[in-house]
């Protein structure tokens, strides 16, 4: 379980996170959705270290991120995973080397354990004889497995994906998030994702942050989120044409 309290963020005086509270859920697949500029990569790159936050907290299984020291941050740094918005594979190590470096960079596991690690990775996200390929030469599906399997080879407590479907055929997207999900609980982790695919949302939201500028609007899950009467949320998931569809007829049944 994620707890962050009172999160705020600014740049150069332009607050981009305002005040903004929840609990991600352990074992669940937890979704922060909200437009483009919202502040989503923001607040995810806040909650792991990559940015550092103005005001509030940040508890990792009750444990607050402010009051660590160097080791126990060594510590998190090694139980959280992370799938990066637009893959970031390093294009220039293979597949197999991609897998293989969180294990070089944090552990002393032998040769011999890595590869056995690597290959189980490997085998769970479905990429099969690509060992030696390069990021360049698989597919954009491909490489989003790849990069799931790089998240999870420290078989980590925390797993962030920023925008895990992007870029993806829709379904393509329903395979990743159905993979991540089945991750998410066949290991038991605290999961963490960005998204504005209506999709994720229907398929993956055992809870949902929405945030709007920078504001956290509304929180549930996607049984909730269709019954929702939060304008600003209603604008953010009915802006499609096929959601429009949907609330017409929605309409006309509340009208029956
Ligand atoms: N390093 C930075 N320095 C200054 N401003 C930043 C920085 N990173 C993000 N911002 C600003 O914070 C706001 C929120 O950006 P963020 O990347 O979190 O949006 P997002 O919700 O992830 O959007 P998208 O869906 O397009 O990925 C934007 O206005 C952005 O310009
Ligand atoms: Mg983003």
């Amino acid at each position: 379980m994620i707890e962050i309290k009172n999160i705020c963020k600014s740049f150069e005086g332009r607050e981009v996170l305002k005040d903004v509270s929840t609990i991600f859920e352990k074992g669940k697949t937890n979704l922060i959705i909200g437009q483009s500029g919202s502040g989503k990569t923001v607040l995810l790159k806040s909650i792991v270290g990559l940015f550092e936050i103005d005001c509030g907290e940040i508890l990792f299984d009750n444990r607050d991120t402010h009051r660590m020291n160097f080791k126990e941050q060594k510590l998190l740094r090694r139980e959280i995973g992370m799938v990066f918005q637009n893959g970031a594979l390093f294009d220039s190590l293979s597949v197999e080397q991609n897998v293989r470096f969180p294990m070089d960079m944090f552990t002393d596991m032998t040769m011999k354990e890595k590869t056995s690690r690597l290959n189980f990775c490997l085998e769970r996200v479905n990429i099969k004889q690509s060992n030696h390929l390069y990021p360049a030469e698989i597919s954009g599906g491909m490489r989003k497995r790849v990069a799931i399997a790089r998240a999870i080879a420290l078989n980590p407590k925390y797993l962030f994906c920023d925008e895990p479907n992007s870029g993806l055929d829709p379904v393509t997207s329903i395979l990743i998030d159905a993979l991540i999900k089945e991750i998410t609980a066949e290991f038991d982790i605290t999961t963490v994702i960005n998204t504005h695919d209506m999709n994720s949302v229907m398929e993956i939201g055992e809870k949902i942050l929405f945030i709007s500028e920078g504001l956290k609007c509304w929180e549930g899950n996607n049984t909730q989120i269709f019954n929702t009467r939060n304008k600003k949320l209603n604008a953010f998931i009915f802006a499609s044409p096929f959601s429009k569809k949907f609330r017409e007829i929605r309409q006309q049944e509340d009208d029956e």
